[in-house]
Parts: C-alpha cells; structure tokens; sequence
C-alpha cells in the first residue's frame, strides 16, 4: 500500500500575493490538514508551478515548508518555475528509494518496493507551453522495462481538457510518450498533473490521468477564449492517493481530493 498527497500549482511569490492570497499561508493551510489527517503518508508531491517567478526566495521557503511534513515531499517544474533554480534550492538528485527520502527534494526517480515513480520535467519555455525532453523520455523507456508499476508525474498533461487557454499551453509532443509506450508494450499504471488548475480524472491512451485544482487559484472549466486564461472563485483542493496491490496482483489506485480550507461536519454532529 502506497500513500501520497498530491498538490499542484502553488504560485508562491515571496514578494507579495498572487491572485490577491498569501500562497504561503495556503500552503500552510494545506500541509497542516494533510499531515494531521493523513500522518502516514509516504510522501508528498507538488507537481509544478511551485512559484510564480521561478525565484530563490520563494523556493527557499516553500523548501522550509514542506520539510516540516512527517514524510518526505518531491517538487517538479511547471511552466512558471526556473528548472535550475528549483533544482538547486531543492537539490536535484537523481534516484532514491524510498525508504531512504526525507526532506524536500527535486527528484528524478523514486524507487518503492512494488511502485516506482518518475517526476517528468516539461518546462518548455516560450509562453507556458510544455514538452516532452529527450532524457525524460528515455527515463519512461527504461522504467516500463521494470515488472514494478510506474507512475509519472508532471506539470502539463498530456491530454487535451477542452479549456482553449490552458490546452493552447498544452503538451507539444505527448505523441513522443504514447510511442515510449508502444515500443515498450507498457503502460504507466497512472499519470498525475497539474497545469489546468482543474480537477479532472479520466483516461488517456489507455492510462488513468489525474489533474487537480490549484492550491491557490481555479480556472473557470467553460472558458473557450484561446487568448486568455479565465479565473473562477472556487475551493482549493489537494488529493490524497491510495495506491495498493491486493492478492492477485490487482491494482487500485484511488485519489481522493480534499477540500482544506471549508470545515466539514460529521453526519454524527448533525441534529436529529
Ligand atoms: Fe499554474
């Protein structure tokens, strides 16, 4: 059994807010319901966008943040953040196995008993695009020749949602993934994202997909103006995803978002 929090999209900018919301205090918001109601989790991910500007600062104390979770996170680039930079504030390592992560770290490859996991980088440049890189393709080539199940994680989907604006800075190239997949005769067990600042779960060439809200900001799902990104009031979310292995080797992978900003109410504390 494999456990994760998956949140996306932070926008943290340490020279003020975003959106008009402290990124930060979200952010805080979001780890602080995570780790006391999921404590057990085996690792946290943030899949892009981790600042606004790709800045130092902003790394520096999203890093502080997430080393403070009971469980080690792993940040990947999005279309906003500086590949080098985060790399660097977050100290790029290639390969861990799990049992041996801590702290926060931009990493390339985890490694699980029954799972591993690539974190993609699809920064492209240009407006906010995204693309496949050779060396990430290669890496999916190499992983689909493991028995383990494989999940990639990266900012751009690969598919298109139907929002014009945020599939005008979609994906260039997820033809070079579904050719991985064909000369591999595998498939990845699921792919997570962000990017859309939307949660949609669906399947694509055969894989199950998850997108997932902003922890900041949502994007209004019915915009069809390709030239501009619309914004909508809505409640941030991050997911929590079971992933487990039953007897028989059937796999269930279950993300399950959570809205961490509202209190709910237990159906045992309403009246009779
Ligand atoms: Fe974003």
């Amino acid at each position: 059994m494999l456990q994760f929090v998956h949140i996306t999209d932070l926008h943290a900018d340490a020279s003020g807010m975003h959106f008009g919301i402290d990124a930060f205090e979200r952010l805080e918001l979001a780890l602080s319901h995570a780790a006391g109601h999921a404590p057990h989790a085996n690792f946290a991910v943030l899949t892009g966008d981790v600042a606004e500007r790709g800045d130092e600062a902003s790394y520096r104390k999203v890093r502080r943040m997430l080393e403070r979770l009971p469980y080690p996170a792993f940040v990947l680039p999005g279309n906003h953040d500086d590949p080098s930079v985060l790399s660097r504030v977050f100290e790029e390592t290639p390969s861990v196995d799990l049992a041996n992560a801590s702290g926060a770290r931009r990493v390339r490859e985890l490694r699980a008993p029954e799972f591993n996991a690539l974190f993609l980088d699809t920064h492209a440049g240009g407006k906010g695009e995204g693309a496949m890189k050779t060396g990430d393709l290669d890496a999916v080539r190499e992983a689909l020749r493991s028995e383990k199940h494989l999940f990639l994680f990266m900012h751009h989907p690969p598919f298109a949602s139907g929002i014009s604006a945020m599939d005008a800075l979609g994906l260039s190239n997820p033809d070079a993934l579904l050719r991985i997949f064909e000369e591999a005769h595998r498939k990845p067990a699921a792919i997570f994202c962000g990017h859309l600042h939307r949660t949609i779960a669906g399947v694509w060439a055969g894989v199950p997909v998850f997108a997932l809200r902003s922890v900041v900001q949502e994007v209004d799902p019915f915009s069809r103006d390709p030239n501009r990104i619309v914004y909508c009031a809505e409640a941030p979310e991050y997911a929590l995803v079971d992933a487990s292995i039953e007897t028989g080797g059937t796999l269930t992978i279950l993300s399950q978002t959570i809205r961490f900003t509202e209190s709910g109410t237990s159906i045992s504390d309403l009246p009779d």
